[in-house]
């Protein structure tokens, strides 16, 4: 059997999408080079933890007096499950949070420090037992890469700088000595570092202009230290705000920056006000939802095309470093803990938006899901001593699969969802192959009642094998509760055959399906 060759890389797909009500055909083309590719940067596949209601407290740090298997009070259950999808990186303290945190009430003896109000997400007392050693074992344990978001908004130059030379100076000063007292000889060497958060809003209300001035002072005195080097990451836009990414391409430019922000949500009703149920929804909303979701598409087009003007060796990486779905807090949780259940609508924006950073991580090589432990769209949710996994978790189980692999450009013209006069694409699709030769090939179908046929040629390729795992479930309001872990789990995928050297799969309605193929 002739492997999958990197040179021999055309593989033509052609794909006949039938509606399974078997009224219509489509055939459509679709040609995968691999020559082309670039990788897909892992880091594609992070995830978010902030002082926010209880995702550090009672998520991933929990009281002494818990009786789950911990490390210090760190909740080893969760470490287990994040583990398992390889999470890649973990954003630290916030969030808006980073904008008022003082890194040094979080260090030394914790019956030491100072109690702070956490004054953005319900005015509750922080006791800052959870500091740098604490979030820093977490990212030790979770075999991850810390991503730090420092404090421009109501922190100094000096309070940045001093934070950097504690966490990554090797050598003898004031404050690798406090370090050592606090029980680390080692620096950590901290590579991922973000310059404030949402500098426009919560984290100072600046302009860009101002903000790229500011951006430029605290970069310049966060220092690269020996086998130290920082990875800076500039306070990108609010979603359609082509202004700020204009500003600071300009202003600030490659040499300065490796990653630039972007922060977009997609809310259900498109209102903030009233933002729509997690649980609770009816057709017309989960339309309405995925179309507000594959607004993605459009903005990292948009800022790439800006970012493009002034970079055109992409240098600068384009982080989106807060995004998924935001909805009303769960019924009798308190509103400013952005407590929300997890459906299998989620799984599916979770799988379309990575889908969408997949396809454009010429520029995107890093991302944050917001937020991972029981805050916004989590990936688990914990309740006293119990915890869960949600839909969400296991689109990044399916697709890991996709971390640090080649991608393979597709090309194809999707069937439509149609809602009233509206209509989205039903299917999106990225693929790639990894170190070892597999492609793999992720796959969702948005319309909630139409499997779709889809009958793929791969020309130029011999291959034996086709497998594959599914994620759907009966209803897209279904969700894993305490009471019932396992509604929306995966499954095998037995959609998928070879016909002549044709692979044809049935991709049910409402699904994510990933395949994988080999010789
Ligand atoms: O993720 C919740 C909040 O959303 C973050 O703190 C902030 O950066 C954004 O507005």
């Amino acid at each position: 059997m002739q492997k999958f060759s990197q040179n021999k890389l055309l593989i033509l797909v052609i794909f006949f999408l039938v509606q399974k009500m078997g009224m219509s055909q489509q055939i459509l083309e679709l040609s995968v080079g691999t020559a082309a590719g670039n990788i897909i940067d892992r880091n594609i596949y992070g995830h978010f933890s902030e002082h926010l209601g209880r995702c550090i407290y009672d998520g991933f740090w929990a009281a002494d007096s818990l009786n789950v298997p911990k490390k210090d009070r760190i909740r080893l259950d969760v470490v287990e499950a994040l583990k398992k999808i390889n999470i890649p990186n973990l954003r630290w303290p916030g969030g808006c949070f980073a904008d008022e945190y003082h890194w040094r009430d979080g260090i030394g003896p914790r019956t030491q420090r100072p109690k702070m109000v956490n004054t953005n997400w319900g005015g509750i007392t922080e006791d800052n037992s959870f500091g740098t050693h604490e979030f820093l074992e977490l990212c030790s344990l979770l075999n991850c890469e810390p991503y730090i978001a420092g404090n421009v908004g109501s922190g100094t130059v000096e309070e940045m700088s001093h934070w950097v030379e504690y966490l990554n100076f090797d050598g003898e000063s004031p404050l690798t000595n406090i370090r050592k007292q606090n029980g680390r000889a080692e620096p950590w060497r901290v590579k991922y570092w973000g310059v404030g958060n949402e500098s426009w809003g919560c984290g100072g209300n600046m302009t860009a202009e101002f903000y790229a001035d500011e951006y430029k002072r605290y970069a310049t005195y966060t220092r690269n230290y020996p086998a130290s080097s920082l990875r800076k990451i500039a306070s990108g836009a609010n979603a359609a705000d082509y202004h700020w990414t204009e500003v600071l391409m300009k202003n600030v430019g490659p040499r300065r920056m490796w990653g630039l922000s972007l922060h977009y949500y997609t809310i259900p009703s498109g209102n903030w006000g009233k933002k729509g149920s997690a649980t609770k929804f009816d057709e017309k909303e989960y339309f309405n939802t995925m179309k507000n979701c594959l607004v993605m598409e459009e903005l990292i087009n948009k800022h790439s095309a800006i970012m493009d003007k002034y970079d055109s060796a992409k240098r600068v990486a384009l982080v989106v470093d807060e995004w998924g779905i935001w909805t009303d807090v769960e019924p009798g949780t308190n509103p400013s803990f952005l407590y929300q259940q997890n459906s299998m609508r989620d799984a599916l924006i979770a799988a379309t938006t990575l889908n969408i950073f997949n396809n454009h991580s010429d520029r995107v090589k890093m991302a944050n899901l917001a937020q991972t432990v029981n805050v916004l769209q989590s990936l688990i949710l914990t309740k006293g001593t119990d915890m869960l996994l949600t839909p969400t978790y296991y689109v990044f189980d399916l697709y890991k699969i996709h971390q640090d692999a080649k991608l393979l450009p597709v090309h194809f013209e999707s069937p439509s969802y149609s809602s009233g006069n509206e209509e989205i694409p039903a299917v999106n699709i990225s693929a790639s192959k990894d170190s070892t030769g597999k492609i793999h090939i992720s796959l969702v179908n948005l319309d909630p009642l139409n499997n779709i046929i889809i009958k793929t040629r791969i020309e130029g390729e011999s291959w034996k094998k086709v497998t594959g795992r599914v994620l759907t479930s009966t209803n897209l309001t279904d969700i894993n509760s305490f009471e019932n872990k396992n509604r929306v789990v995966p499954g095998v995928f037995t959609g998928a055959k070879k016909e002549g050297n044709d692979l044809v799969v049935t991709l049910p309605a409402k699904s994510i399906v990933v395949l994988e193929i080999n010789d």
